[in-house]
């Protein structure tokens, strides 16, 4: 039998709604699930400040995160062992190793509750690869919250985002989704408000970049200038509360940009043909190579990602709209 969403009870489980990560609901039988499928979005950064390095390594932020309609599905099957497989144009990049951050999900969780984690997770991969796009985190918080479901523990909320933050500074706000801005290293979260929903097109590099790559190369740039702390622009933030486009499209910054076009200066060419294109603003999206631009509506951005696509800057592009809703379970497969 096949039922939408999470955590209904007694089983056999019936549902009418998505139900976001950690809504509050009892739990059904272990056995009452054959497979659970969960459906997880893309980020693009409206914001990223970036600080200096810390003694850890990380770089305190202040990250302003929009949940973008591209999206991951994660699909979790009791299995013998613990398993990772991928499909998608981008599949053949994607670890399937204890490397891959679904399969570090299944084990922290079967960790935490005793659990050996024996799941087939198979992963639906529409998010680009290293991108800049949270693709890997997405797939992390995914697994987390399908493992949740498929074993019957009804975590809470702050539950899941506790194991999301020792998972990676992103997979928190994989989880949640919306707009949030994040401190600390990013994990920290706090919702935003959103007034109106944003047209986005983006232009995917071929080949990924490494993120704490991007990040060395931000120190070495500004090796010998003082890095202030980071703060979230109240310009932007207003922009995102009252749906203003053209504000949040003058407002749209990011500090890891300088070290990502010095690593791929061929970004600046995607830059200016979404820009010529008719973008309100374009930018580098999180540690890159993805070029992400705001659009004033759908219709324009559907022609911004026809010119991208044509203009040979990019390896193809994409529109989605922000913000999209996090981490949701969106079938459940009862035996
Ligand atoms: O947290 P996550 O594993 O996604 O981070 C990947 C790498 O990105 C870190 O090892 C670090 O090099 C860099 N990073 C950073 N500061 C952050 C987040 C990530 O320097 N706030």
């Amino acid at each position: 039998m096949s039922v939408e969403e999470r955590t209904q009870a007694p089983a056999p489980v019936r549902a009418d709604a998505p139900v976001r990560a950690g809504a509050e609901a009892p739990p059904v039988r272990a056995d009452a699930r054959a497979s659970v499928r969960v459906r997880v979005p893309a980020k693009v950064n409206a914001q990223l400040a970036v600080g200096a390095a810390r003694a850890d390594g990380f770089h305190d932020l202040a990250n302003v995160f929009l949940a973008v309609g591209l999206y991951d599905e994660i699909t979790v099957t009791p299995a013998d062992e613990l398993r990772v497989t991928c499909e998608g144009p981008d599949a053949a990049q994607v670890p399937l190793d204890t490397t891959n951050l679904a399969a570090r999900a299944a084990l922290a969780l079967g960790e935490r509750h005793g659990i050996d984690p024996r799941v087939h997770i198979h992963i639906a991969k529409d998010i680009p690869v290293a991108g800049g796009m949270a693709g890997g985190s997405a797939d992390g918080a995914g697994a987390l919250l399908a493992c949740d479901t498929l074993w019957s523990l009804g975590s809470s909320r702050d539950e899941l985002l506790a194991i999301c933050a020792e998972l990676g500074s992103d997979v928190p706000f994989s989880l949640i989704g919306g707009a949030a801005l994040g401190t600390g290293r990013g994990e920290r979260l706090t919702p935003l408000a959103v007034g109106g929903g944003f047209h986005w097109v983006f232009a995917v590099a071929d080949g990924g970049l490494s993120t704490p790559t991007v990040f060395r190369e931000f120190d070495r740039l500004t090796a010998h200038t003082s890095v202030p702390a980071p703060e979230a622009d109240p310009v932007l933030l207003e922009a995102l509360r009252t749906g203003d486009a053209v504000s949040l499209a003058g407002a749209l910054a990011n500090d890891l940009q300088p070290a990502a076009l010095a690593l791929r200066p061929s970004l600046a060419g995607t830059l200016a043909a979404g820009t010529a294109a008719g973008a309100l603003a374009g930018l580098v999206s999180g540690s890159g190579p993805t070029t992400a631009f705001l659009a004033k509506d759908a219709e324009a951005a559907a022609r911004i990602a026809d010119t991208l696509l044509t203009s040979g800057t990019c390896r193809t592009a994409r529109v989605a709209e922000a913000p999209a809703p996090g981490a949701t379970v969106v079938e459940q497969t009862a035996s």
